[in-house]
């Protein structure tokens, strides 16, 4: 029996509805939760990320403040940039898409967020945070993965979790949420230095690709049953699309979908669940710096 598709714009359009109700909440006391969206250059990719973002929020009632920027921008006006933004009531979460050109520091940048409007959770202080379970902005990719493994209904006490790519953004605090007492997995990084990956992800229950390489993930890596989520967003060539081009995961999805148990589709997996997450902490920043 081929696997059960997650459907990442159900869950993603469940939460939402649920925000809706507390945007009109908001709105009642005249506050609209504000993102400011900072996008550097012109990475193709980036650009349409930074489009779908705005677009949510405009979908949901939520204001978004664009800045795009040239790649010629220093740190120091980044940096000032954000320092404006911290300063500014009607923005409640400030988002910098990554990566950020070569040349701008981007540690700097990022701790130059104010903690209560660091909706991507990318701080040192709200990683910190969240590693030691306290109150803090969850990163929007790893908080979806965790909502899509919910939703599935799997038991997830005692299953081996395996996390494939070891990013600040996605791997590392993906590992951390998969260990904490709710979920209760146990958790195996693997990363490019991992000798034989297939030795490892063959025995994961649940299997989160986020390495960033197309059809990494092939059925022969896959426990029978198992639990995949394909975080990778890849463009590779597709001579036949208008395009030119088309989006595929880390995970061969055709031939994995008969070995596994439940897995998610790209795009429409865990890519509405980041955005969805993004908005979610906005309404919770907002609605934080209401009382
Ligand atoms: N680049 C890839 N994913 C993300 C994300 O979740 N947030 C930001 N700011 N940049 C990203």
């Amino acid at each position: 029996m081929p696997a059960s598709i997650i459907d990442g714009k159900l869950v993603a359009q469940e939460i939402r509805s649920a925000l809706s109700e507390r945007i009109s909440a908001l709105k009642h006391k005249n506050i609209v939760p504000g993102l400011a969206v900072i996008l550097v250059g012109e990475d193709p990719a980036s650009v349409s990320y930074v489009t779908a973002k705005e677009q949510a929020c405009a979908d949901i009632g939520m204001k978004s403040f664009e800045y795009r920027l040239p790649d010629t921008t220093r740190t120091e006006e980044l940096v000032a940039l954000i320092h404006k933004l911290n300063a500014d009531k009607a923005v409640h979460g400030i988002l910098v898409q990554l990566p950020l050109p070569g040349h701008i520091d981007e540690f700097s940048v990022i701790e130059a967020i104010a903690p209560e409007k660091d909706v991507d959770g990318f701080t040192s202080i709200n990683l910190g945070k969240m590693l030691l379970g306290q109150d803090a902005f969850i990163p929007c990719t790893p908080h979806g993965i965790i909502k899509l493994i919910e939703h599935t209904g799997i038991p997830t006490k005692g299953t081996h979790a395996v996390v494939v790519g070891r990013s600040n953004i996605v791997g590392k605090p993906l590992a951390n949420l998969l260990i904490r007492k709710e979920i209760n997995a146990t958790v195996t990084i693997c990363h490019t230095g991992t000798v034989n990956l297939a030795d490892f992800t063959k025995h994961a229950d649940i299997l989160i690709a986020c390495a960033g390489k197309a059809g990494l993930i092939t059925a022969d890596m896959v426990k029978p049953g198992a639990c995949v989520i394909d975080v990778g967003v890849n463009r590779v060539p597709a001579p036949q699309s208008k395009k030119g081009w088309k989006l595929v995961g880390d995970v061969l999805f055709d031939e994995v979908l008969d070995v596994a148990g439940f897995i998610t589709p790209v795009p429409g997996g865990v890519g509405p669940m980041t955005i969805t997450m993004l908005l979610y902490n906005t309404v919770a920043a907002a609605e934080k710096m209401s009382v």
